[in-house]
């Protein structure tokens, strides 16, 4: 582990979406492009995530392999010694260490965690929906244990454990993700760091702050891309109805609807300005992202402009022909290649990931 690591992992439920593409596909591809002499590129499907929450289990391998050809389509150069991709429950050392790193983790710490709290109420909710009982307003964890008991499971409590093992097994430093993943990066640190004080030896290497992670990796970092039709809470893959959300999979026309019917205000004014007008600031981020520019940058373009018509068509023609561009690349994608590369990758990994594991086990006594 000479070079310095460069690291993320994208979850296989549901098709992927412009924000998974821009929040954290595209920055680690940029790097891989640009910096691949420089930095060790691991690019990961964290397939024991999935299941945290209900899945279609019969449909996970096919959503692993269709993550594995958009890392490809996306550009990831498959030819480089030190950019590697694989899979989470194919280097087994990331359950061990999940274990050991659990033990070391206060149930509170996991408690106040921002997106365990509301993927936990949304589920509790949606079962009891199903019961025709009461909803659980505040947090489930004020609520009966009972209540959510049936929903909400263990795993969904300690994901972002399984998520400092996947960072810190591989001495990663860099760490692009969307801002809904900040939290679980500064937990990260902060489990590192104890453990690191408490054996009183460098067991683990500390990733970049979020600070620090937003200036290298420059405007693609920290995103949070904005479903269309309520620009006020994230474009998740996880949205029932899809309609404010773009996925890699939609035809460019029906994204480019999607856009058209985006929901906006009645500023008449086209501005970067997220309290008042949340839905024109989300389409000018995306524009943005399109076109290689910066929020602001892309604000500069349309300032002065008055009808929304106009703006709105410019974003939905960017879209179309992005996803037009990104279908093409991914219908040429070669299965073989990816498969050597995975063998290849995921020996690499299981070598570096036991050895940091073996340094764990040595200190907490599970080995001499
Ligand atoms: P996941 O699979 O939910 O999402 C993958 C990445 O996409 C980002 N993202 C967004 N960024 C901007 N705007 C959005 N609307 C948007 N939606 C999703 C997410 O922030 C994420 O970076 N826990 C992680 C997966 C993971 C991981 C890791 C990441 C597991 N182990 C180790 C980094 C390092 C997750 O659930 O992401």
């Amino acid at each position: 582990m000479s070079k310095q690591v460069i690291l993320t992992g994208i979850r296989a439920n549901n098709d992927l979406t412009i924000g998974n593409y821009f929040g954290a596909i595209l920055p680690m591809i940029d790097m891989a492009k640009t910096r691949a002499d420089e930095f060790q590129v691991n690019l990961f499907v964290p397939d024991l995530h999935s299941f945290t929450t209900p899945i279609k289990h019969d449909e996970l391998q096919s959503g692993i392999w269709n993550n594995l050809r958009v890392f490809v389509a996306a550009g990831l150069p498959l030819d480089q010694p030190d950019i590697h991709i694989y899979r989470q429950s194919y280097v087994p050392a990331h359950s061990e260490m999940t274990w050991i790193l659990d033990c070391f983790t206060g149930f509170g710490q996991m408690a106040r965690m921002t997106q365990f709290k509301d993927k936990s109420m949304k589920l509790a909710n949606s079962e009891l929906q199903e019961k025709g009982a009461q909803l659980v307003k505040a947090n489930p964890g004020d609520a009966s244990l009972e209540i959510i008991d049936g929903a909400v499971s263990v795993g969904l409590f300690n994901y972002p454990v399984l998520m400092a093992a996947d960072i810190l097994l591989y001495g990663a430093t860099f760490v692009p993700v969307g801002d809904d993943q900040t939290q679980h990066l500064e937990f990260t640190r902060d489990i590192a760091e104890r453990l690191n004080n408490k054996f009183n030896q460098e067991l683990f290497v500390i990733p970049q702050p979020v600070k620090e992670q937003h200036a290298f990796f420059g405007k693609d970092q920290g995103l949070r891309i904005m479903d269309l039709q309520d620009p006020t809470k994230k474009m998740s893959k996880s949205d029932e109805t899809g309609k404010g959300v773009i996925f890699l999979s939609d035809t460019p026309e029906e994204a480019h609807k999607k856009v058209m019917s985006a929901a906006t205000d009645s500023e008449a004014n086209v501005r970067l300005d997220w309290e008042k007008q949340p839905g024109i600031s989300n389409l000018l981020q995306i524009y943005g992202l399109l076109t290689r520019k910066t929020a602001e940058e892309a604000a500069a373009e349309w300032e002065g402009t008055t009808s929304y018509g106009d703006f709105k068509k410019a974003v939905a023609d960017s879209v179309r022909s992005f996803l037009e561009q990104f279908q093409a690349s991914l219908a040429d994608v070669d299965d073989a290649k990816i498969s050597q590369k995975l063998e290849v990758s995921e020996k690499t990994m299981n070598a570096q990931a036991n050895e940091t594991l073996l340094n764990v086990q040595r200190a907490v006594g599970l080995r001499a």
